[in-house]
């Protein structure tokens, strides 16, 4: 049996901090020593974008090297990784063509399966300690992909008013995942954007400590413009500013998914 994790990041709601937590988390665990593959399973790039400046993002959507590619024609994803710019950290880019990925799978045979099906080779080498993926803000076939080919979710959710509109869906979306897919876990919620000078910081709290079984991690994330210097940088805030404030908070978020993952 492979000893590779798969988590996944995923909330339906745009702007949660998917991208920037699965990046950090990312870098993180790779900088403790860890091998990790990370995969960007979002049209809009912006985990690409996270470690490759952007003509270099679009050049692997021209060149084909990216996850459309593989998931169209069934491949191995073993054949599209791309070594990134730090120790232990490989990635899968996106493609701009993942808009019509919906499309593709409605005629594949099992098509919730497909991802999984092309990352078996992957695990199978057990060249990789941790596969982190990152989802775009929806529900439908892609997304399910993702989870049915993940062992771990972890939920990013922003302290902010709207924040937890929408989180039920999600999670009557992963039991319905869990009908197919009774492996996947839900490890935990992560808040991003925090703010504690303000009233709806708490409520996020409070709301989120009321969810039966699911855990909220203790670490949080409060706003930083670190952040994104780091992003426009084309970089993890770790890389970028090791002595940043949201540098040392996703060090400890890092280690507490870690501890949840169970290594
Ligand atoms: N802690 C933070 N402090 C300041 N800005 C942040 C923080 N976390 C994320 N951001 C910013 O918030 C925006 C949304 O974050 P991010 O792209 O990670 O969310 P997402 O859930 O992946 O979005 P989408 O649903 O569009 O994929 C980005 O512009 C990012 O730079
Ligand atoms: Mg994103």
């Amino acid at each position: 049996m492979s000893k590779t994790k798969v988590i996944c990041f995923a909330n339906n709601k745009g702007g949660s901090g998917k991208s920037t937590t699965c990046s950090n988390v990312a870098y993180n665990l790779s900088q403790m020593g860890k091998r990790v593959l990370v995969i960007d399973g979002d049209m809009q790039l912006n985990l690409t974008l996270s470690f490759f400046p952007e003509d270099e993002a679009l050049g692997f959507v021209q060149s084909g090297k990216n996850l459309y590619s593989a998931i169209k024609d069934q491949k191995s994803l073993a054949d599209f990784i791309i070594p990134t710019a730090y120790e232990n950290l490989d990635l899968i880019p996106s493609s701009t063509l993942m808009s019509s990925i919906e499309y593709e799978l409605f005629t594949k045979w099992q098509r919730e399966f497909i991802l999984r099906k092309c990352l078996e080779p992957v695990k199978a080498t057990g060249v990789y300690d941790y596969v982190l993926i990152d989802s775009p803000p929806t529900l439908g076939g892609w997304v399910m992909n993702i989870m049915c080919a993940s062992d771990y979710l972890v939920v990013p959710v922003e302290a902010s008013p709207w924040g937890l509109f929408g989180l039920a869906n999600m999670f009557d979306f992963v039991a319905q995942v869990r009908s197919i897919a009774p492996t996947l876990q839900v490890l935990g919620i992560a808040i991003t954007k925090a703010d504690e000078r303000k009233n709806y910081f708490r409520q996020t709290v409070e709301a989120l400590q009321g969810y039966d079984n699911i855990t909220l991690f203790e670490n949080y994330i409060r706003i930083d413009s670190s952040i994104e210097w780091a992003q426009d940088n084309s970089k993890p805030v770790g890389a970028y500013k090791k002595s940043s404030r949201s540098a040392k908070e996703y060090l400890e978020l890092t280690k507490e998914i870690m501890e949840h993952a169970g290594r």
